[in-house]
């Protein structure tokens, strides 16, 4: 004999358990605080980066692109990023100075392009658009994170971490 009772117990339990995963499917895209690496993500940063900010920072990231000498502010080694904040890299601080349409301190000119309203040209201003901005930004980010050297490591040519 069967025991039904027992059986549509553990049908119950299985959908809640598939309902509770549709659920988790319509929460909103993890914010880049996450750790996991993406290689998708990080191949698509890799070229953007060399498209629009190698010219500053360089191919290899650190600082040394063309368009460096111009700058009064040099831009930054983005290999040390890590290193300058004691081995630790700030997904969101991050990806926020990247986009820099929400930065709040005043600290006179920036001298790197606010790309987040750069990358909106051409999109939709709404959600989806915004939505296709975050997702190119966390690519880039995720693609600086993969390139960190380790905190001890002095990038040739550099004055001071
Ligand atoms: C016109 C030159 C220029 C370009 C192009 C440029 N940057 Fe920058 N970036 C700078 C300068 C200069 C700084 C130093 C800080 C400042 O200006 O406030 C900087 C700082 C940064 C920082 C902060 C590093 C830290 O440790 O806080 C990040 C991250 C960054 N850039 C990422 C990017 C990314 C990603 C791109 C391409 C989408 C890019 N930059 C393109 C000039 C540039």
């Amino acid at each position: 004999m069967f025991n039904h009772a027992r059986i549509v117990s553990r049908l119950a339990t299985s959908c809640l358990a598939l309902l509770g995963a549709l659920a988790c499917a319509g929460t909103p895209a993890p914010q880049p605080e996450q750790t996991t690496t993406h290689p998708f993500l990080i191949e698509q940063g890799a070229a953007d980066f060399s498209d629009n900010c190698a010219s500053c920072h360089g191919l290899d990231g650190r600082g040394g692109g063309p368009a460096a000498v111009a700058l009064i502010v040099p831009p930054a080694d983005l290999t040390r990023i890590a290193a300058r904040r004691e081995g630790t890299f700030p997904r969101l601080d991050i990806a926020y100075v990247i986009d820099g349409r929400f930065e709040l301190t005043a600290h006179g000119s920036r001298e790197m392009p606010v790309w987040g309203r750069r990358f909106l040209v051409g999109l939709p201003e709404d959600e989806f658009g915004d939505a296709m901005v975050r997702g190119r930004i966390e690519a880039l980010v995720e693609y600086l994170e993969s390139i960190q050297v380790s905190p001890g490591e002095v990038s040739p040519g550099e004055v001071s971490p």
